[in-house]
């Protein structure tokens, strides 16, 4: 018999494993929270307040939004009232559950409150986040522990957001100032350039197949319910497509060719005047293209980036290919390694690809997001998180494209085979680029 205030070993393992599991929380908290702000490093109060686009938001949203995500989805459900009351207003993205907002185009226009007020925010958020980690009660941490693990990869995507939106402001700038001074994958004009491997294709045999989260671990909603997808046979391209061959579209007249083009993207590139991806400049007779370290040649052996669905549906129609549908690209990338360029070589730039994978595709994961063919629609059965957090993704599964795969600017403990990600077909601004398929040659 054991004594009442003596813990058995199985009641210790089993609070070992509780405080464990705070602990990490705690840790991978503390490392994420931290990286934003380390992404900010490099920056001047002036860059703070930039909106180059409504689509984009300034740095210093990015950093009172994930801060309030945490407030209002963990914090308040834990009987914490606000630290501010008007923070609400101004840094509610669109959960219209929650309450009125803001209006995102506007958000350029928010000089107050301070970029060191959103620190101090920052702070205090984060302080009482860890308060709560380790005073709940072990049912109230067991419902609010997933939904911080959800505001840590909500963090995650602000992430790559606060890069794509900065470089896009600062492609705005007629000076086209870089980001950082320099970094540790910053680019090299003296490296040498190498051409990349031919294309070729890996086939895929017909079949049922399964698509879709199932498992432990953490996913969005929009990735489930696992599910059986019937899949004719099919092959995908062993690389992305590179820069030197879209400077071949380009120069084959690729934007001047109705034939190549959707109505939707014909329109949209006549209407937007694109000639090229966003960010190529035409500078002394050669492409030049704003980097996150300001202007720099482009390198053909590099995966084309910064182009729109259209763009992309086009030029695989100029390749005789197309795009590959979600399905076949998570069938492709079940069994790869999630490996590639991601936001920890410092590169921030897509890469060429030097030694391709002995067996399978190439840079599934990381360098850029590929456009899918495939809508973003819920998976059979699909249902959405409840409450307000259900306004999370569900609510856009309409005229957007599935991108899968993750970028230069995506942390990797953010990606995996199943990951969602959705723009609509005229976004240009996020790290997009194209892998081809084609149906099997018979
Ligand atoms: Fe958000």
């Amino acid at each position: 018999m054991v004594a009442a205030n003596v813990a058995a070993p199985g009641d210790r393992e089993r609070m070992t494993a509780k405080t464990d599991q705070r602990a990490e929380l705690k840790r991978r908290f503390a490392i994420i929270r931290r990286s934003t702000e380390e992404l900010c490093r490099s920056l001047t109060p002036e860059d703070y307040v930039l909106q180059s686009m409504p689509d984009a938001s300034p740095v210093k949203w990015h950093l009172a939004h994930t801060s309030w995500f945490f407030e209002t989805f963990v914090l308040a459900k834990a009987g914490l009232p606000p630290l501010h009351s008007a923070y609400g207003y101004l840094f509610n993205s669109y959960y219209n559950a929650v309450g009125e907002r803001h209006c995102r185009p506007r958000r350029g226009l928010l000089s107050r409150p301070t970029a060191a007020e959103v620190y101090r925010y920052r702070a205090q958020i984060d302080e009482r986040v860890v308060s709560q980690i380790d005073s709940l009660g072990q049912a109230r941490f067991a419902d609010l522990a997933p939904v911080i693990e959800l505001g840590l990869h909500h963090e995650q995507q602000h992430q790559e957001l606060l890069l794509t939106d900065i470089k896009h402001a600062f492609a705005q700038n007629p000076l086209r100032p870089a980001y950082r001074d320099g970094g540790p994958g910053a680019a090299d004009p003296s490296a040498p350039r190498a051409d990349p491997p031919a294309l070729g294709w890996i086939g895929y045999a017909e079949g049922v197949a399964e698509i879709g989260w199932a498992g432990e671990g953490f996913a969005f909603d929009n990735e489930g319910p696992r599910h059986r997808v019937y899949q004719r046979t099919y092959q995908l391209a062993d690389r992305l497509v590179t820069s030197g061959e879209y400077l071949d579209f380009i120069a084959e007249g690729g934007y001047r060719r109705p034939d190549l083009w959707l109505s939707e993207g014909w329109a949209a590139a006549g209407e937007q005047g694109w000639e090229a991806p966003l960010y190529w400049e035409r500078r002394e007779g050669r492409f030049q293209a704003m980097s996150l370290d300001g202007m720099r040649d482009i390198d053909p052996a590099e995966p084309v980036c910064h182009v729109s669905y259209y763009e992309a549906d086009a030029y695989a129609r100029f390749a005789g290919a197309r795009l590959p549908t979600e399905a076949e690209w998570e069938i492709a990338a079940a069994s790869a390694r999630i490996e590639g360029n991601f936001v920890e070589s410092g590169a921030l730039h897509p890469a060429a690809l030097r030694l391709p994978e002995a067996a399978g595709p190439s840079q599934l994961f990381g360098d850029v997001w590929e456009w899918t063919a495939s809508g973003y629609s819920p998976y059979p059965g699909f249902k959405p998180m409840d409450g307000a957090l259900g306004e999370y993704n569900g609510k856009f599964m309409c005229n957007q494209l599935v991108l899968r795969g993750g970028s230069c600017a995506t942390p990797v403990s953010h990606i995996r085979a199943t990951y969602r990600n959705f723009f609509p077909p005229q976004a240009r601004w996020q790290f997009s680029g194209i892998r081809l398929a084609r149906d099997a040659v018979s």
